[in-house]
């Protein structure tokens, strides 16, 4: 394999990376999407999978204003993170939301993951002064950023409070008082966030 001698080649070799990842991703997406119960979770899901393929297609004018041939080198990192998220919603679980947070936790372990690797490929880019490159970078970049964001929300409001909180109801009856007071704690904290995110 001929080494990577300049910054210019670095970033090709960057993207190759990052468009292997949101390859991978375009097939993920829809696995985690399938197993998930709460409306919201598999609606966010749908619409970053949306945003997945538009991704891919950004990587690709990217390489265009390189002068390069779109080609994919395997992402060691995502693959992991994926395999690892496999495994995790693949558990047994006595309830669904127990499983819908399993699905959260590993989406937002995939956008970090690309947030950081996007991140650097756009400092990289903006070294070069590649401006058009910059662009379309940032603008998945905010995109991953965006769908990170939304997967807190549904945590905080949604899914994992619920999940314990029904399992307490079943158990005992002081627990569930003590539970729900969490619960409605957490969803208030929720909404003070993401009205504080608003302004
Ligand atoms: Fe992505």
């Amino acid at each position: 394999m001929a080494s990577i001698d300049s910054m210019n080649a670095l970033l090709v070799d960057e993207l190759r990376d990052i468009y292997d990842a949101e390859k991978r991703l375009t097939k993920a997406i829809p696995k985690l999407a399938r197993k998930a119960t709460s409306d919201e979770l598999r609606s966010a899901l749908e619409e970053h999978l949306e945003e997945t393929e538009q991704q891919v297609q950004r990587l690709e004018q990217a390489f265009e204003h390189l002068g390069e041939r779109a080609k994919a080198k395997p992402c060691a990192g995502m693959k992991g993170i994926i395999e690892e998220g496999d495994e995790h919603v693949g558990e047994d679980y006595d309830d669904d939301d127990l499983r819908d947070a399993v699905i959260i936790g590993s989406a937002q372990r995939v956008e970090h993951y690309e947030i950081a690797a996007y991140g650097t490929a756009i400092a990289h880019a903006r070294l070069l002064e590649l401006d058009e490159v910059v662009g379309l970078l940032e603008e998945s970049l905010e995109e991953e950023k965006a769908a990170d964001r939304k997967l807190t929300e549904i945590a905080e409001t949604v899914v994992n409070l619920e999940a314990a909180s029904e399992d307490d109801e079943e158990q005992s009856g002081s627990r569930r008082f003590a539970t729900s007071s969490v619960r409605a704690t957490a969803q208030a904290q929720g909404r003070r966030r993401s009205s504080a995110r608003k302004k």
